[in-house]
């Protein structure tokens, strides 16, 4: 779906998980998300949030499941994705704590393994996710699955791209800071999910988009693997849809 702008885009989003959250909760039922972190889901929580605080929007029902976080790094670290997600949507909803999950950046190195196997049991055990929303990095990755990546990949521990460490570093007070490792689910967790939105904005996500969309299937390209789900759709700008 191609919107005037990155607000317009994740008003519809954000109107298509609202959607999701009623049915369920009339049905007693919860509803899972898979959320992404960065800076191209920040007007999409913004949204969610008015709708909670505006329309009376309940998230009392629903369940979470982050993507991705630095390793090694501290919950409340300023970059930490624990922190941002808090700082930007569940500090503000009516979400129950034990219902967001957000990889632990802190767990010892020789616990990874079985810490990521637990949080893809807790993603089943909550009936899988319904929509996986996601960002795209300038090299095709989708969470911290770094060009590749398996399109059989589980949540694990994975060593960052250069280019995606060069990208983020504006986060941090120098590249020397930036995390060399980050714990991801991985392209079969998000394959796995029932829907995947994948949102992008700005003339700088149009040659990626178009070559996702428009190119071959690759692991080379991560984002491009999303052609074989059932039911993915893109998201973008006019700016992110210049090159289709
Ligand atoms: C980060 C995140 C991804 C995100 C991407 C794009 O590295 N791990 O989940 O999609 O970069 O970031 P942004 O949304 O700021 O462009």
């Amino acid at each position: 779906d191609i919107h005037p702008t990155a607000k317009d885009g994740s008003k519809a989003v954000a109107q298509e998980i609202a959607t999701l959250i009623r049915e369920r909760q009339a049905a007693k039922e919860p509803a899972v998300l898979g959320l992404a972190t960065g800076s191209t889901p920040k007007y999409l929580y913004a949204e969610l949030v008015r709708l909670h605080k505006e329309e009376g929007l309940s998230f009392k029902n629903v369940v979470t499941f982050n993507l991705d976080e630095y390793y090694p790094i501290e919950p409340d670290a300023l970059q930490s994705y624990n922190r941002f997600m808090k700082e930007h949507l569940f500090n503000h909803i009516d979400i129950p704590e034990g219902n967001y999950h957000i990889p632990d950046g802190t767990i010892p190195k020789e616990q990874i393994k079985a810490y990521a196997a637990a949080y893809e049991r807790k993603i089943e055990e909550a009936g899988g996710i319904d929509i996986q929303i996601l960002g795209i990095g300038n090299n095709g990755h989708i969470g911290f699955n770094e060009p590749g990546s398996n399109v059989n990949s589980h949540t694990r521990l994975v060593t960052l791209d250069n280019s995606t460490r060069l990208a983020n570093a504006y986060e941090f007070s120098n590249m020397s800071q930036v995390p060399r490792l980050a714990v991801t689910m991985g392209i079969g967790t998000i394959m796995k999910a029932k829907k995947v939105i994948l949102l992008a904005w700005g003339s700088h996500k149009a040659k990626i988009v178009c070559r996702s969309v428009e190119g071959h299937s690759t692991d080379q390209v991560p984002a491009s693997l999303l052609q074989q789900h059932s039911s993915c759709k893109f998201v973008i700008d006019e700016q992110a849809a210049a090159e289709l």
